[in-house]
């Protein structure tokens, strides 16, 4: 396993892999790497012959007032899980690496990114539009792994590689939890002891959701109404958003009449977190 800073460098591992008739899988990270992101690795170790894993906290997709500066970072434990997960190569540049002076060009979409964490984030998926077609540009994987726990950013990704015609799988891959139902997250290291007790009611407002739509509930209101009732219930907890959304267009829908996202974003302390369920899989 090597860790690669350089652009060119990379290009020319992937040519050469490439000349061997070798398939390649990417997975986009920002690094402090944890389970979840272990089982992105596994499943592009399992279906290519080499994987990459870019390891790049983006400061693109960060507002003026969010968390650029204090995400956590750790290469060294970042090499290890790679290494022991079969991971070939850590992309891992500097931001001027990828921007370099006079970057002027980007990626960005409509509809799909005006909904959920893109209108709390407005900046957020044009900077990861962007950085995800670069790495793609780099990379040229034939398939690329992301978390189904930022539901909307995979359902953007997808949206982009197909309007764009890029010739690359988009594989969607579930959610990773703790054994107390909190969904892996490398923000979850933000958290004091009582916040992580605190946290509990994003998954456990998960399960309520998921229970209501298994007994046969197709008001979406309603189904959200019981969602925020539970985490409204926790002092340390303050809820950005909790929403009902077709899957395709993240266009919120008042009927589950169709396959739907339910997803949210809540603040335990300082702290933003994610979680959501598929209408499909329940
Ligand atoms: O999901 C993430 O960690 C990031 O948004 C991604 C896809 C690596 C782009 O920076």
């Amino acid at each position: 396993m090597k860790i690669i800073n350089n652009i060119d460098e990379v290009r020319a591992q992937v040519k050469e892999w490439r000349k061997q008739g070798l398939t390649v899988g990417l997975v986009p990270t920002m690094g402090y790497l944890h389970e979840g992101h272990a089982s992105l690795i596994d499943a592009s170790h399992r279906d290519n012959d080499r994987t990459v894993v870019s390891d790049f906290v983006n400061p693109m997709q960060f507002g003026p007032t969010e968390d650029l500066e204090s995400y956590p970072r750790d290469i060294e434990h970042d090499a290890a899980l790679v290494e022991a997960h079969g991971g070939d190569i850590i992309f891992h540049p500097e931001p001027s690496e990828m921007y370099h002076e006079g970057f002027s060009s980007f990626v960005d979409m409509t509809v799909l990114t005006e909904e959920l964490c893109g209108l709390s984030r407005p900046v957020h998926f044009r900077g990861v539009c962007t950085v995800v077609s670069k790495l793609f540009n780099i990379v040229q994987p034939d398939r690329a792994y992301f978390g189904k726990k930022d539901a909307q950013q995979l359902a953007v990704i997808r949206h982009m590689a197909d309007d764009l015609n890029m010739d690359i799988e988009i594989i969607g891959c579930p959610i990773i939890r703790e054994a107390d139902g909190l969904a892996k997250s490398s923000r979850n290291t933000y958290l004091n002891a009582d916040e992580r007790k605190a946290a509990l009611v994003l998954s456990q407002a998960v399960k309520l959701g998921m229970d209501m739509v298994r007994n046969g509930e197709k008001n979406c209101a309603d189904i959200i109404g019981a969602m925020k009732k539970h985490i409204e219930a926790e002092p340390l907890a303050k809820i950005d958003y909790v929403k009902i959304v077709d899957c395709k267009t993240m266009q919120q829908i008042p009927e589950l009449d169709r396959p739907a996202l339910c997803a949210m974003a809540v603040y335990i302390g300082k702290t933003r977190l994610i979680d959501n369920f598929f209408t499909e899989d329940v």
